[in-house]
């Protein structure tokens, strides 16, 4: 490839107009890129802004098909749900989890009738659900793989037959893909997609999001027994294969700015639907700057999230979803 020289080539040229720099532009990033992670709690009539998170705030149920029908206006293909366990319903095993009427699953319910072309992420993992604040179940102190993955599949099944599109295991445990594949197949959910957080690390920008569900102050010790350790980077690519060899539909990498180097190899490695999560320490960060004046909130917004399409994401979980999607189609 010949590079060409100086003067005769000069890069600044197609930068000189806007319709050269969009004619040239390599990226884009659209609303079909978004998807918008959303907080559901207990109540009426409520919301409760998360501190940490400005602009973002936990929905009770009757709030929250108005919350979602700004989204799904925009053009917003899918939402994913996190819910805030009561905690008086918060055990040792999680079993509120396996419960057909807990908050997950009403809001699953009430979301298919009223936006049946929605897609519905539901994250599955036990933390939401377990007085420890742990993905999985305690044995000798110790989150037990298998005894995890059996509640997993529980869960799975409870929301997939809520009306949940996409599960999404945010765990970490091994082989729990495989294990919700064969049982989802089973029960005949054919349909029902599997999106792993296949590399998910242990990672300190998780802070706002445990605030948010109130399991940040119960949990005990820390996850680095099953989420992975931010030094690498080739194991993040055995991670992936293994949950694409049992049954990952899409996969993620997990936080997402930090871990660009990551969301990069897996894409071109493997060349499959490859997710990033802009998680919430990130959001914290870029608001909290851009709330004292030192950045420029919407161009950082959108050049973060350009980013994770350069990398080679096919879509982003984000807190921006909104915000983003509004400045998209102005
Ligand atoms: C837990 C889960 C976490 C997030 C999504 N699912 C936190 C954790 O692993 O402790 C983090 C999302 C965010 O920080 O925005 N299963």
């Amino acid at each position: 490839m010949s590079l060409g020289r100086f003067p005769a080539t000069r890069l600044r040229r197609n930068r000189h107009d806007g319709f050269t720099r969009r004619m040239v532009a390599e990226n884009r990033l659209s609303v079909d890129d978004l998807i918008w992670p959303i907080f559901i709690i207990e109540g009426q009539d409520t919301e409760v802004p998360v501190v940490s998170m400005p602009g973002v705030s936990r929905v009770s149920l009757d709030r929250l098909a108005g919350h979602v029908a700004t989204a799904v206006r925009l053009g917003i293909p899918a939402v994913a749900l996190f819910p805030v366990t009561d905690p008086a319903k918060r055990d040792e095993e999680g079993t509120e989890s396996a419960n057909p009427d807990n908050l997950m699953c009403r809001a699953a319910r009430l979301l298919k009738a009223e936006f049946p072309a929605l897609g519905l992420i539901g994250d599955v993992a036990l933390d939401p659900y377990t007085n420890h604040g742990h993905d999985g179940v305690l044995r000798d102190d110790y989150v037990h793989n298998e005894d995890s993955v059996a509640a997993l599949v529980t869960q799975s099944l409870n929301q997939a037959q809520s009306g949940i599109d996409i599960l999404a295991p945010s765990d970490m445990m091994d082989g729990r893909i495989g294990t919700i594949r064969a049982a989802l197949d089973a029960h005949g959910l054919i349909h029902t997609r599997l999106m792993s957080y296949a590399a998910k690390y242990a990672s300190a920008f998780y802070g706002p999001f445990r605030d948010a569900l109130g399991s940040g102050s119960l949990l005990r010790g820390d996850k680095k027994t099953y989420q992975m350790d931010p030094a690498n980077s080739d194991e993040a690519l055995r991670e992936v294969e293994l949950d694409l060899a049992e049954g990952a539909d899409m996969v993620m990498v997990k936080p997402g700015m930090p871990y660009l180097d990551i969301v990069r190899r897996v894409s071109e490695r493997f060349a499959v639907p490859t997710f990033a999560y802009q998680v919430s320490g990130e959001y914290a960060m870029l608001m909290a700057a851009a709330n004292n004046g030192w950045l420029d909130r919407e161009r950082a917004m959108m050049e973060s999230l350009l980013a994770f399409k350069r990398a080679g994401a096919d879509g982003v979980l984000t807190y921006f979803a909104l915000d983003a999607a509004q400045a998209l189609t102005r």
